[in-house]
């Protein structure tokens, strides 16, 4: 019997990172934050001050990622960079260097690595498209450019960051853009994916909708 995994994929904001996390917590299944790894390559790359061009380079440094997740904290070597690796630049960064096929390969060991009893829950970009391609159950988590702009303003405002709406708007729509549009793994529904559009959702209702379809396949 395979480790069972539930993937979850969309853009930017669009919460899969809240629910696949609960998701997990709910089934005492693992997490995988896959974006997380892109940002460690990504603080790594900025670190060692290696050019973004690079592949051969970048590669490498997401090969050899030291990293450490416990709980929700993740270290690199041994430096904490739960926030750090939150900083817009950082997401930027991982957005841009994530188009370079050697540097998804490099990293693609690591993922799977993730996969072990009682069962995973992974969020990304192409977790059910290229990563985890068996999954038991995909899921394609999308809501409104304005619903996830709307969610990313209230987390800064929150957290005493200054935002502006437009400015997350462009942004948002900017990323989209990059990461649907790349050659390699772009964003897109997997085969068999059930498509959730949250907008008008609260994360425990759009939970509840991921549970109940699992309970349907396991
Ligand atoms: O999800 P998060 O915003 O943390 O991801 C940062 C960046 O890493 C994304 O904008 C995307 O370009 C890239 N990424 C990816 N494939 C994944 C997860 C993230 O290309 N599975």
């Amino acid at each position: 019997q395979p480790i069972p995994v539930i993937t979850i994929d969309g853009p930017t904001a669009s919460g899969k990172g809240t629910v696949a996390h609960r998701v997990a917590l709910q089934l005492r299944f693992h997490y995988l934050d896959s974006g997380a790894l892109y940002r460690l390559t990504a603080l790594s790359a900025l670190r060692h001050k290696v050019s973004l061009t690079d592949e051969h380079a970048l590669s490498k440094l997401a090969e050899k990622l030291q990293c450490r997740f416990e709980g929700d904290q993740i270290w690199l070597s041994q430096e904490n960079v739960t926030a750090a690796i939150r900083a817009e630049e950082v997401g930027n960064t991982a957005s841009r260097i994530a188009v370079l096929p050697m540097l998804r390969h490099a990293l693609v060991g690591l993922q799977h690595s993730f996969r072990t009893a009682p069962g995973l829950v992974a969020d990304g970009r192409d977790m059910g498209t290229v990563i985890f391609p068996s999954a038991s159950l995909k899921v394609f988590l999308t809501a409104s450019v304005e619903a996830r702009a709307g969610r990313r303003y209230k987390q800064l405002i929150d957290k005493g960051i200054p935002a502006n709406m437009d400015d997350l708007l462009k942004d948002l729509r900017e990323r989209d853009a990059r990461d649907s549009s790349r050659a390699v793994a772009p964003l897109k529904p997997a085969e068999g994916a059930h498509i959730l559009d949250t907008s008008e959702l609260t994360a425990d209702q759009a939970v509840d909708q991921v549970l109940k379809w699992y309970a349907a396949v396991r």
